[in-house]
Order: structure tokens, then C-alpha cells, then sequence
């Protein structure tokens, strides 16, 4: 006890790097990936400040131009050995996918590849080399104070992570990690990290209970103790970026920052993998998220702060591997939440009504018949009530195909509680958090712009023979399947 009080009073004394922020990463291994523009839109609605991408692409980075959003652009693995190789190559690449964006798109880091030693350790010795050549490309645009360079490691390469205190660097990349960690010291730039209790948790031999994974209190009894530093530890997350400090140090390296690069949990997975839910998944994420914002470092740097880019943006449908890599996802494709975060006191970063505030319309660039096709499935074996659309009433105006396919479609999507995959119409339709109500045509969904409430069924027919299971089989868009409620009820452990 009296060691926890000791740190908590340091806690006040050690000046922060800044306060911690929470990032997102955008893969895109995803079926009918929403367009640039959509993205953002999603970022904007969701508070996401903060994006890593495993590219540079051109229109994602236009995209992004102009929105204050800050951006890690990524050399992928497949180019790497390239700039490793030539300086010539490595400052065209900082050219083409840097110079070329700054100041209007926020390039904040150059990630150069990904998980190099555990996944590509065949370029491992040409990595620094990469880092040196886009840095002097950096330094040559005057641009190496605002843009730092590094590259996201697997938390795999820590050794004897438990107790962080003894941690080491597996000494078979020490020929790599000492220049690594000497570039990034001398450049004032940070270690990347991917850190994954999941997959800790998931060890073979792994003695980690999952509260421990998940950041939910331990009973006293099972309290992580470093033996040697009397550091407790009260979730695996803070545990790994300890051991990440320590094998630092055993370098003699001490005083370079970590920036998490991925962290997350899968929201589903096969049946060698029951801990992947949705519960957990949004305990997780939750958890991790307050924890970060909360600034408070972790038992051996205390108020250090730790940002975190959360894995991932989209479940990628088509990502190999186990069920689990295709459900890292906060969002489906259609922009609609796979569960809702419960964050309240987390400040502005994701919106916290996500599924209480969500109406699906007709995407802008949808083609006219599908939209036609749309509204008369909605209207017809939807059974929403589109009255409102009809001369004289409140959404009659304006008389367009897609002003009314959106009514319909949000009618049918509100009607069936916002379930997931309610809201594709073979993907016209997607989700927004903006109220596309007008005038006196009040969305199905809506609540109390002036003060009334409408429930989500509130405009549903007043039959009551339909089963939306027939249903769904007749508009067979694809992912009506899933009847899966959104929103989830958790309580929050307070750390
Ligand atoms: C590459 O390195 C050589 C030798 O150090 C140097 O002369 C040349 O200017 C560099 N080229 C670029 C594009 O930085
Ligand atoms: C870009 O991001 C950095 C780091 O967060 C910030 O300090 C800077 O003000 C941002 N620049 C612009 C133009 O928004
Ligand atoms: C250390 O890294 C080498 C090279 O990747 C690998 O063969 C070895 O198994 C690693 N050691 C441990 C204990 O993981
Ligand atoms: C770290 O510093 C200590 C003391 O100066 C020295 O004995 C040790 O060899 C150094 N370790 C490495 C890996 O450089
Ligand atoms: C936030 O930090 C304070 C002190 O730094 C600590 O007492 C508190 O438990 C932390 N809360 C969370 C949710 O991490
Ligand atoms: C989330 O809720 C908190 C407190 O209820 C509020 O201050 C914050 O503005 C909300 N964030 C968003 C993005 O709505
Ligand atoms: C939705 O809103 C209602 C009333 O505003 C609130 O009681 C409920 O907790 C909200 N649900 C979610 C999932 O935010
Ligand atoms: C609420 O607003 C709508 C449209 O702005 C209006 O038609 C309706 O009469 C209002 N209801 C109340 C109770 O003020
Ligand atoms: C709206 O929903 C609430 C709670 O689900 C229910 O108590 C109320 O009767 C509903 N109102 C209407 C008009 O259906
Ligand atoms: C549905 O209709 C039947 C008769 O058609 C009626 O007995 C039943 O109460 C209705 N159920 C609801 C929920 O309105």
C-alpha cells in the first residue's frame, strides 16, 4: 500500500510528455471499404482525432487534408527492403507521400513497416537503414521536428516479460535494437509498440486471468507483484509497456518514449477462441481508452502518458487467419458500431451515443433504380409505414427518390432496433450519426430535438403479424442474417 501511495504522489511530480491521446488504426482489407470521404466522416463523428495507416494512399491522405486530424502514414512491408536499400529510393518515397501532403494533411510519423523482426526478419538488416534514409529526407524538407520516424515492433520480440523488471529484447535483434534505439533517442522520436493482452491471454501456457487481461479488478490475492521493484500491477497492458521500458533500460536506454501502435480485442472468433466477444471486445476497448485518457502512466512511469492506437477502425472481412482476425473492428463497413463503447467521463473522443443516435440514408453517390428498389421493399414487405411520404405530408417534400428511400430505409433500420446488417440495401444505404430529419419530417430514431422522444418503432405498422425473420430472407442484401443487438450494457470497472 504504502508503495502505491509513494507513486501516486510521484505521480504529481513527474512532468507529462503531454497528455495521452487515443488513435485509430484504418485497416482496409474490407469488402466494399466505405470511400475516403466516408472515413473521415466517420472520424468526424466520432471525435477520432488520431489515425495510423498501413500506407500512404494519395486519396485517403486528400481526404484527411484540412480536418486537423493527425496521420502515421506507413512504409509497408513490401517496399521496405527497397528504401533499406538505396537513400535515393527513400527520399522519393518521403516525396511522393509526405512532401507532397504537409501542412495540409497533419503527417505527424513515418511507421516504417510492421512487426519487421517477428514477421519480415529478413529485412531486419537493412531496417535502421530505412530509418536513417527517410529521416535525412526528412531533415532535408525541414520537416524532421514535426515528423518522427520508427517502426512498430511485436511485443513478442520482449522476453521474460513477467516481471516487467527482469524484461529483456530477444538478444538475437540486439544487433538491430542498439542502433534502432540510438536513432530514436538521438532523433527525440518514440519506441512503436503492438501490445495484445489477447494474445497473452491466449498463450498456450498462459496463467493470465482475464480480468487481468480485460483491466477489471483483482481481487488483492491476485494482485501482480514485481518482486523485485514491489511495482504492482493491475492489468496486463501496463505490465507489457513496463517490460518495454525495462528492456530499455537493460540497454541503457532510459528515456525513450512508447507510443502503442496497436491494441485491441476481437469481438467474436471460432471456437478455439470463446474469449473473443463482444463483451469483452467493448470491456476491453472501454477500459483501455479510460485508462489512457486518464494520463496516469504506468506503475514504473508514473504520468508518463502512453498513447494508444486502438486495432482497429473496421472488422476486415478479408483478412485471413481465424475468425478473430476478420472482428478486431469498432465499426462494420456501413459505418454502423459493432458494440458501444461506455465512456462516460472519457472526455470527446468517440461519440458516446453511437447507437442511440444512428439513422441509415441513402449513400450519395446510390444509383436511382437500386434506391427505387429500396423504397419499395421498405414500403412493401419492409412494412414500414411510409405515409409520411405520401402528397400533403410531412416527408413528401423534398420528392425525391433518395429523400424518400432514406425515410424508408431508416424506418425499416429503426423498426428492426438498428440490428446489424439492418442498414446495406446491397449497399446503398449506410449509417450516420447525423439526424437527417427536416422541416416537421421527424426521423423514426430521433430524439427530443424539441424535447419529444420518437421511438425507433414509434412509426412501425400497427399490424402485428410480421416476422422480421421472413423478412430478411426476402431482401436477401447479404447480411440481414444477423440479428445481433448492438447495444450492450456493461458495467465499467474503475481502475
Ligand atoms: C545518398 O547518400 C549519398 C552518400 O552519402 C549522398 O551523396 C547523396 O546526396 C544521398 N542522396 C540523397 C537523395 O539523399
Ligand atoms: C499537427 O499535429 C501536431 C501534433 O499533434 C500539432 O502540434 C500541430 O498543431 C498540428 N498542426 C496543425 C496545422 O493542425
Ligand atoms: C529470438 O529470436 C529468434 C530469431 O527470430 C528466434 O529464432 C528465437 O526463437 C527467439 N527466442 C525466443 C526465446 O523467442
Ligand atoms: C550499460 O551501462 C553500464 C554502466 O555504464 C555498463 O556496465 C554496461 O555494459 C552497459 N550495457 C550495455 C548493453 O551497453
Ligand atoms: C486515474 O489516475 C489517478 C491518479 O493518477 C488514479 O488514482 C485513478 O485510479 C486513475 N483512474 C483510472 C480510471 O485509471
Ligand atoms: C461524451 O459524454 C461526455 C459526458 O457525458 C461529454 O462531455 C462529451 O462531450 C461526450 N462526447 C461526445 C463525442 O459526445
Ligand atoms: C440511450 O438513451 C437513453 C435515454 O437518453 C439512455 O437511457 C440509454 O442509456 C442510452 N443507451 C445507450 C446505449 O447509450
Ligand atoms: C417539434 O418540432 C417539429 C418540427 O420542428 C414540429 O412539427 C413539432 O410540432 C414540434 N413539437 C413540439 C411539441 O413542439
Ligand atoms: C416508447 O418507448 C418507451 C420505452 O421503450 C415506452 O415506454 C413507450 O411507451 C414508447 N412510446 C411509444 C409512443 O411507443
Ligand atoms: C397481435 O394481434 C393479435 C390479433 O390479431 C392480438 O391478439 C395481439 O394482442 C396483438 N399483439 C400485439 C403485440 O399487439
Amino acid at each position: 500500500m504504502a508503495v502505491l501511495i509513494i507513486f501516486h504522489l510521484l505521480a504529481m511530480f513527474v512532468p507529462a510528455l503531454g497528455d495521452a491521446f487515443i488513435g485509430v488504426n484504418i485497416g482496409t482489407a474490407v469488402t466494399n471499404m466505405p470511400s475516403p470521404t466516408e472515413v473521415v466522416a466517420l472520424l468526424k463523428t466520432q471525435g477520432i482525432q488520431h489515425v495510423r495507416l498501413y500506407d500512404a494512399d494519395r486519396a485517403m491522405l486528400r481526404a484527411l487534408a484540412n480536418t486537423g486530424i493527425r496521420v502515421i502514414v506507413s512504409v509497408p512491408n513490401d517496399q521496405l527492403l527497397g528504401i533499406g536499400q538505396s537513400n535515393a529510393t527513400a527520399a522519393k518515397w518521403v516525396e511522393r507521400n509526405v512532401i507532397d501532403h504537409v501542412p495540409s494533411t497533419n503527417i505527424t510519423a513515418i511507421a516504417v513497416g510492421s512487426e519487421v523482426l517477428t514477421s519480415l526478419p529478413n529485412a531486419a538488416p537493412v531496417l535502421v537503414s530505412a530509418l536513417k534514409f527517410l529521416q535525412a529526407a526528412l531533415v532535408a524538407a525541414n520537416l524532421d521536428q514535426q515528423i518522427k520516424v520508427s517502426t512498430p515492433h511485436s511485443s513478442f520480440i520482449i522476453l521474460d516479460s513477467f516481471p516487467p523488471s527482469q524484461a529483456f529484447f530477444n538478444k538475437t535483434w540486439d544487433p538491430v535494437m542498439v542502433p534502432l534505439l540510438n536513432f530514436l533517442q538521438s532523433t527525440g522520436s518514440y519506441l512503436m509498440l503492438n501490445v495484445y493482452p489477447y494474445y497473452d491471454f491466449m498463450q498456450p501456457n498462459a496463467v493470465i486471468p482475464l480480468d487481468y487481461a480485460l483491466f477489471r479488478p483483482l481481487p488483492p490475492n491476485k494482485e501482480a507483484i514485481d518482486s523485485n521493484t514491489m511495482l504492482h500491477y493491475t492489468n496486463v497492458f501496463d505490465a507489457v509497456v513496463d517490460a518495454a521500458y525495462f528492456a530499455m533500460s537493460y540497454l541503457n536506454f532510459t528515456n525513450i518514449p512508447i507510443l502503442v501502435t496497436e491494441s485491441g480485442w476481437p469481438s467474436k472468433g471460432d471456437s478455439s477462441e470463446p474469449d473473443a466477444t463482444i463483451d469483452n471486445a467493448n470491456t476491453y476497448n472501454s477500459n483501455l481508452i479510460r485508462h489512457v485518457l486518464n494520463n496516469s502512466g504506468t506503475p514504473k512511469k508514473p504520468g508518463i502518458s502512453v498513447s494508444t492506437y486502438i486495432y482497429e477502425l473496421y472488422n476486415e472481412d478479408l483478412r485471413t487467419g481465424p475468425v478473430s482476425e476478420n472482428n478486431w473492428g469498432l465499426f462494420y463497413a456501413n459505418g454502423a458500431p459493432v458494440y458501444t463503447l461506455h465512456l462516460t467521463n472519457a472526455g470527446t473522443v468517440f461519440a458516446n451515443d453511437t447507437t442511440n443516435q444512428t439513422f441509415c440514408v441513402a449513400k450519395s453517390n446510390a444509383d436511382t433504380k437500386m434506391l427505387q428498389a429500396a423504397l419499395d421493399w421498405a414500403c412493401g414487405p419492409g412494412k414500414v409505414d411510409c405515409s409520411p411520404l405520401l402528397h400533403g405530408q410531412p416527408c413528401y417534400d423534398p420528392n425525391s427518390v433518395a429523400a424518400h428511400a432514406t425515410y424508408a430505409i431508416n424506418a425499416y433500420y429503426q423498426q428492426m432496433a438498428k440490428s446489424a446488417g439492418t442498414c446495406d440495401f446491397k449497399g446503398v444505404a449506410s449509417v450516420t450519426t447525423t439526424n437527417p430529419s427536416h422541416g416537421s419530417c421527424i426521423f423514426p430514431g430521433s430524439h427530443g430535438k424539441n424535447g419529444s422522444s420518437i421511438n425507433g418503432t414509434s412509426l412501425a405498422p400497427s399490424t402485428n403479424s410480421t416476422n422480421s425473420g421472413c423478412l430478411s430472407q426476402n431482401y436477401n442484401g447479404g447480411s440481414l442474417t444477423s440479428s445481433l443487438i448492438l447495444t450492450l450494457i456493461l458495467s465499467v470497472a474503475v481502475l
